[in-house]
C-alpha cells in the first residue's frame, strides 16, 4: 500500500472513530421505527392501560407497570383532546391498537394536563405525572423493554401549554423571565436523562398561539398578557436548546415552532379550511371549527399540524 492510502486508511479509521462517539447522525424519517413522545393533553393518547382521558399508561397513583401490561397495551381510537386522533398518531400512522404493529411504533408518556415539574407548579389532580416524571416513568418501566436503536428512533417534546396557561395569573411570580428559566432547567435535566439513556434524537415543539384560543382571546389584556408569556417561554426554550446541543455533541435536534404554524392558520383561516377561530364546537363533527373547547384544537387542526410536522422532518434543519 502506498503511503498516501496507508494515511488515507488511518486517518478515515480515526474520523470513524471519532464520528462513532461524537457525531449525530443525520436525520432520515423513513427509516424511524419508534418514536417516544413526552407532553401534555395535545399529545396524549388513550391507552386500555392508561388513565381514562388522560394518558396510555397509569398515573401517578399507578406509576409503575410490568413489561407485559406495556406490550398489551393498546391505543383506543380517537381518544384524544380533539374530537378525533392527534398530531403524533396522525404523524406516525399509529392510530389505534398496538403499537408494536404500527410502522412507527408510538411510545406515548405524555399525560394531559401536564406541567414540567411538581416540584414547581401543582399538579391538576394527585393522578397527573408531570413531564419530569413522564421520562422517570420511561426509563424505569419502559426503556428495557422497548428498543431505541439511535437511527431508528425519535423523541417528540411538547410541553409548556399548560405550565404557561397555569401561571398566567399568578401574582406571586414577579419575574417570569427568571421563572421560565428555572422551569427549563427542570425541563432539560429530564431531556438529559433520557438522553443519556438512549433517546438521542430530538423533536422539540414550542408552545402554540395560546393567547388566541377560545379562553382567552375575547379579553384583549389577558390575550396580550399571555402573547408576551408565551414569547418569554419560548425565547428562554431556543437558549436551552442551544445550550442542550453545546454540551451534548452527539445529540441529532429538530425544532416545529408551532407557535408560528397556529399564526399563520390562524392568520388565514379560510385557506386552511376553518370558518371559525374563536368559538368552539365540542360537538362530534366541528366542521369549520380550529377549536374543539376552550383551550384545545380540533382533528382537522392536528392532521395538518402532522402535515406539517412531517414536512419539516422529510427536510430537517438539524441544530448545530
Ligand atoms: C372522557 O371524556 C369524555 C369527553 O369529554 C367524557 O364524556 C367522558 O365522561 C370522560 N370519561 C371519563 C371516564 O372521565
Ligand atoms: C375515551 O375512552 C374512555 C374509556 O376508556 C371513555 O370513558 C371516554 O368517553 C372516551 N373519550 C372520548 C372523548 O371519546
Ligand atoms: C391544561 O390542563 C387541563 C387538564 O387538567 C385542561 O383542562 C386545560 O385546558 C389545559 N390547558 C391550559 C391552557 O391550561
Ligand atoms: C404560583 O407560582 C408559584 C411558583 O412561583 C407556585 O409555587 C404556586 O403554586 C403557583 N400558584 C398556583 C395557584 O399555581
Ligand atoms: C364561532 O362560534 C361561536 C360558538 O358557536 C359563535 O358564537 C360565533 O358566532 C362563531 N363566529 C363566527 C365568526 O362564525
Amino acid at each position: 500500500m502506498p503511503p498516501s492510502t496507508l494515511l488515507y486508511a488511518a486517518l478515515t479509521a480515526l474520523l470513524g472513530v471519532a464520528s462513532a462517539v461524537h457525531k449525530p447522525h443525520a436525520f432520515d424519517w423513513d427509516s424511524i421505527r419508534y418514536v417516544y413522545a413526552f407532553g401534555d393533553s395535545y399529545t396524549f393518547v388513550q391507552g386500555t392501560a392508561g388513565h381514562a382521558n388522560f394518558s396510555f399508561i397509569g398515573d401517578a397513583l399507578h406509576f409503575s407497570f410490568t413489561v407485559e401490561q406495556l406490550l398489551n397495551n393498546q391505543i383506543i381510537p380517537k381518544n384524544t383532546s380533539s374530537e378525533g386522533s392527534n398530531w403524533i398518531e396522525f404523524l406516525t400512522g399509529c392510530l389505534e391498537g398496538s403499537p408494536l404493529d404500527c410502522k412507527k411504533e408510538l411510545w406515548n408518556f405524555a399525560f394531559a394536563g401536564s406541567d414540567i415539574d411538581g416540584a414547581l407548579l401543582p399538579l391538576h389532580h394527585d393522578f397527573t405525572i408531570p413531564l419530569t416524571n413522564q421520562v422517570t416513568q420511561w426509563l424505569t418501566y419502559a426503556s428495557k423493554f422497548i428498543p431505541h436503536p439511535a437511527s431508528e428512533t425519535l423523541t417528540a417534546w411538547w410541553i409548556g401549554i399548560n405550565d404557561t396557561g397555569d401561571t398566567l395569573g399568578n401574582a406571586s411570580i414577579t419575574d417570569f423571565k427568571a421563572f421560565w428559566a428555572t422551569e427549563m432547567s427542570s425541563y432539560f435535566k429530564a431531556v438529559q436523562m433520557a438522553h443519556d439513556n438512549g433517546l438521542r434524537t430530538h423533536l422539540f415543539i414550542n408552545v402554540p398561539a395560546e393567547d388566541r384560543s377560545p379562553s382567552i382571546v375575547g379579553d384583549p389584556t389577558k390575550s396580550a398578557t399571555m402573547k408576551a408569556h408565551l414569547l418569554g417561554f419560548n425565547t428562554i426554550l431556543d437558549q436551552h436548546i442551544s445550550a442542550f446541543k453545546a454540551t451534548n455533541a452527539d445529540a441529532t435536534i429538530m425544532t416545529f415552532d408551532s407557535n408560528a404554524w397556529f399564526n399563520k392558520v390562524l392568520d388565514s383561516p379560510l385557506q386552511h379550511g376553518f370558518t371559525n377561530i374563536t368559538g368552539f364546537c365540542t360537538c362530534a363533527e366541528p366542521a369549520g371549527f380550529f377549536w374543539y373547547n376552550a383551550g384545545h384544537p380540533t382533528e382537522r387542526v392536528h392532521r395538518l399540524l402532522a402535515k406539517a410536522i412531517e414536512a419539516e422532518l422529510r427536510n430537517p434543519t438539524i441544530c448545530e
